[in-house]
């Protein structure tokens, strides 16, 4: 029976634990440059320190207009590159893996940031927005129409992945994740509610992965056999006639086919009122239904707050790996007390932390 802290490998590489840290914006880049600052390196180096296995660095943009604001962190040239070796470096020295998120927000670009402005929705063009891009010229919610990408912008797009995969490679990253959920770009492509298309990447689930599975097979060749990819889905949209579990299986069976190692399991993002019932684990159900249907390793994420939740998803087998947002948010030791909690063979609070730790009462 698998133990939440048994070490698990992916592609080869070992990850200590299976207590993960789910990838969460900071909007935290002041500089509006793309590059992560100080905030990234306390932030992300806090729960390597704090015992989790993989830390997973937040959505970041493979080109400038692929950022939901312009304080995204990105991963499109070499002063970002650098800048994130700090990070690495530091996360590696705490025995954590560390892996990024390579994304394209789409049609779900260009808004205010979710704090530090009192505007909400789109940000104008004439304070630094810009037109959005996506499948097909069907608006998020009440925001801008996108512009409809042509193919030979597709391959550009993909190109930028490829490039971001190579870079983040180069900053010493062990992983890199493709971002297709929560209905930014590639999501939009993959769902029949935003992709109306009717060339080779849209129509057909096939068509609809095109984008997808182009960008696994770029990603792979640029970053070569080593490293992992991870491919983050979400396998439903929660509303019918959009994308759900079934197509979110066949097409991780495919992305495996073209490169992927490892799935991430999540949930909705598509529109914006879809009815999502949510609670403790709510959406490992969706992770199992792809483990057990294309027989793919997953992870799930979403509520998993408790050490003993995480443990029995992963001793149940439902998943090979959980993700924790929020509740590292609120404990960015919470991997260090999950150990303890259950009585891990090892210890994962840092030596200088442990008189506080052994004076606890
Ligand atoms: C502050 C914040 C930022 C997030 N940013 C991202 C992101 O960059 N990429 C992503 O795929 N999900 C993002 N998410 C979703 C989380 O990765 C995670 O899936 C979600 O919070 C559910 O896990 P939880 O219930 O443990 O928080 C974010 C969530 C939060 C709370």
């Amino acid at each position: 029976m698998p133990d939440l802290f048994d070490p698990i490998e992916v592609r080869g590489l070992r990850v200590r634990n299976r207590l993960w840290v789910a990838p969460m914006c900071q909007y935290s880049v002041e500089d509006r440059d793309g590059i992560p600052t100080d905030w990234h390196l306390v932030h992300l180096g806090s729960f390597a320190r704090g015992g989790a296995g993989l830390v997973m660095a937040e959505a970041s943009a493979v080109v400038p207009e692929g950022r939901i604001s312009l304080h995204d962190t990105g991963i499109w040239n070499d002063d970002q590159t650098s800048a994130w070796r700090r990070v690495v470096e530091f996360v590696h020295g705490q025995g954590a893996a560390i892996g990024i998120q390579l994304a394209h927000a789409g049609r779900k670009a260009s808004v205010f940031p979710e704090w530090g402005y009192a505007e909400r929705g789109d940000l104008p063009i004439g304070d630094g927005g810009w037109q959005t891009v996506s499948a097909s010229p069907v608006p998020y919610d009440g925001s801008r129409t996108p512009r409809v990408l042509r193919i030979d912008e597709i391959a550009a797009i993909v190109a930028a992945f490829a490039q971001g995969a190579e870079r983040a490679i180069r900053a010493g990253f062990d992983l890199v994740e493709i971002h297709a959920a929560h209905g930014y770009l590639i999501h939009q492509f993959l769902s029949p509610i935003s992709n109306r298309r009717d060339d080779a990447y849209g129509g057909s689930l096939e068509n609809r992965s095109r984008l997808l599975l182009d960008v696994v097979r770029a990603v792979r060749q640029a970053i070569g056999d080593g490293p992992p990819i991870l491919v983050r889905f979400s396998a439903t949209d929660y509303v019918p006639g959009g994308w759900d579990e079934e197509q979110t299986a066949t097409a991780a069976r495919w992305a495996r086919d073209a490169g992927a190692d490892f799935f991430d399991i999540s949930s909705g993002g598509l529109v914006p009122h879809a009815r999502i019932s949510v609670g403790p684990g709510y959406q490992a159900r969706f992770a199992g239904y792809v483990r057990r249907t294309a027989g793919v390793p997953v992870n799930a994420v979403g509520m998993i707050w408790t050490p003993r939740l995480a443990n029995e998803l992963v001793a149940d087998e439902v998943v090979d790996a959980v993700m924790v947002g929020r509740q590292m948010l609120r404990d960015p030791h919470f991997a260090a007390r999950a150990a303890s909690e259950l009585g891990a063979p090892t210890a994962y609070w840092p030596p200088q932390y442990r008189p506080g730790v052994h004076s606890q009462a």
